[in-house]
């Protein structure tokens, strides 16, 4: 029987919580497939630990993950510890470490989930997030000059390679052709007048590579009023870094919202281990109280299993999912039910079978 080794950083706030469930989910597909099976090796990397040590995870903690076949997160950030410390020293670093430059993210309003926008229907809004994951303006790169006086000047580099575009941006045309969709890049060459107009320049330069993929141009600012006013526009959507960052957040409230929304951080290659995250956060508020929702960590333990060569099972959580929606079966709060996380995760594993 294949076995998978599985890093597991529960992290911090509902980061452990929604984990949990992902596991347990995780553990009965093993079960009800018979030909694989997971061991998770649980660090307890993050805020606390941080507070206890002073890092965010050990200075070795990069090659103690590398040898795993993927990881699992939770959520990392704490009242207490800058965001910007804890961030970029765990969850940035790995992404950034292990050339995870692929963050894949489903925006799909499932049947049953609620959405804002007046007109929607679940097939309308079906779109593919491929966000470029390691470098543009999440570079790290930047100054601090003369800090307190009135000289005070702050730069914030972005940075954009032709390796970094291009491999993104070839990710998202194989897509395209390989799931017959259309492809929107988005960005903001009218603007940014280096950046984007050499990204611009490349989805134009790869694009010649692909005669058969249909593509558009958008510019962020209305990329961002056709989410909310014609969604069923996109289909696959590359983009920067933090344009998709923002997007992705107004595509988990136009899909169903935070709870549902699931991240990959993929290392296509497979060179070093990709990494799944619900893209939701800590919630510190919501934390310990067992109300939060599992269903974007579950989703996210979907996209492992496709990545690891299980698509059927991928899907069939997404119909589980899909059931509890529709028969308003086993939800939290934020979904108007009145489940506790681990009843939610539970519901999940009867209804697999
Ligand atoms: C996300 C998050 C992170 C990001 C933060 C926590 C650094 O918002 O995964 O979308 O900006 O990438
Ligand atoms: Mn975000």
């Amino acid at each position: 029987m294949k076995q998978y080794t599985i890093a597991v950083i529960p992290g911090d706030g509902i980061g452990p919580e929604v984990i949990n469930e992902s596991l347990k989910v995780l553990n009965r597909i093993s079960q009800l497939d018979g030909t694989f099976s997971f061991r998770f090796d649980t660090y307890p990397w993050g805020c606390e630990y941080y507070q206890k040590t002073g890092e965010m995870m050990p200075a070795n903690g990069i090659d103690i993950l590398r040898p795993y076949d993927a990881i699992l997160l939770g959520a990392i950030g704490a009242p207490g510890v800058p965001d910007h410390i804890s961030l970029r020293d765990l969850l940035l670093k790995i992404r950034h470490d292990f050339d995870e430059y692929v963050n894949l993210r489903p925006v799909k309003l499932l049947s049953g989930a609620p959405c804002p926008l007046k007109n929607a229907k679940p097939g309308d809004i079906d779109m593919v997030f491929i966000r470029e994951n390691s470098e543009g303006e999440y570079s790290g790169q930047g100054a601090w000059l003369y800090p307190d006086s009135p000289q005070e000047v702050v730069i914030q580099d972005s940075v954009f390679s032709r390796k970094g575009t291009e491999r993104i941006i070839r990710y998202a045309y194989e897509m395209a052709r390989s799931q017959h969709k259309t492809l929107t890049s988005i960005s903001k060459g009218n603007a940014l007048n280096y950046s984007m107009v050499f990204w611009d320049q490349i989805f134009k330069e790869v694009g010649k590579e692909y005669p058969d993929v249909e593509t558009h141009s958008l510019l962020v600012d209305a990329a961002a009023m056709f989410m909310v006013r014609n969604p069923s526009r996109f289909q696959i959507v590359v983009t920067s870094n933090l344009f998709g960052d923002i997007l992705t957040d107004l595509g988990a409230a136009i899909s169903g919202g935070m709870g549902l929304a699931a991240g990959a951080n993929l290392n296509p290659e497979r060179k070093y281990p990709s990494m799944f995250e619900p893209i939701h956060g800590s919630a510190p508020d919501i934390a310990g109280k067992g109300i939060s929702n599992p269903l974007a960590a579950v989703w996210s333990a979907a996209q492992l299993l496709e990545f690891l060569g299980y698509p059927q099972w991928s899907a069939r959580i997404l119909n589980v999912i899909e059931t509890m929606l529709v028969e308003k079966k086993g939800l939290t709060a934020d979904l108007g039910g009145s489940a506790s996380t681990v009843e939610c995760g539970d519901m999940v594993v009867s209804l697999l079978g």
